[in-house]
């Protein structure tokens, strides 16, 4: 008897700790969480925990290719609803309104990534010392 319980009770216990959606790691203010809570229920499966990619094939949002001046607000919201060859549409998980909240949460998060943007200055003016490098030394 006492054999039984104790397989029931590591049942139960294996049941808590089954898988589910990626969680969120980072904590947002206020404004963003529900935002942030939208994407983990829809989106992170495939675009990861904090939609930094590496669940699947879809890629890290949190990128300079789809910061606002690369893949603007209105192309996020089509992406969602229309889908693309890969991704398939969402529109039958989230409303107008939780696209909204999304893409707000993914703005703050690309703003507030550090992320480094390329820019048109060529590499040819080369006046700093700490650009040298030793030579016949
Ligand atoms: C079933 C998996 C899946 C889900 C769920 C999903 N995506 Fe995607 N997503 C993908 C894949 C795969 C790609 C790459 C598509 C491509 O290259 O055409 C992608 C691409 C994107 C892109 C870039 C599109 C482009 O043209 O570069 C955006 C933006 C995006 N997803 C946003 C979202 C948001 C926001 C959600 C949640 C509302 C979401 N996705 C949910 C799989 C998914």
């Amino acid at each position: 008897m006492k054999f039984i319980i104790r397989i029931s009770a590591l049942l139960a216990l294996l049941s808590f700790t089954s898988a589910c959606a990626p969680q969120p790691t980072k904590e947002v203010p206020q404004e963003f969480k529900k935002g942030q809570e939208y994407f983990h229920r829809v989106c992170s499966n495939c675009h990861g925990s904090d939609a930094m990619g590496g669940q699947t094939k879809a890629p890290r949002l949190i990128d300079t290719d789809y910061i606002e001046k690369e893949f603007s607000n209105d192309e996020i919201r089509e992406t969602v609803l229309n889908g693309t060859n890969k991704m398939p549409s969402q529109k039958n998980n989230v409303n107008a309104d939780e696209i909204t909240e999304i893409i707000k949460y993914l703005r703050y998060s690309q703003k507030t990534a550090n992320l480094t943007v390329e820019e048109d200055i060529s590499e040819e003016n080369d006046d700093g010392d700490e650009s040298e490098e030793k030579e016949g030394a």
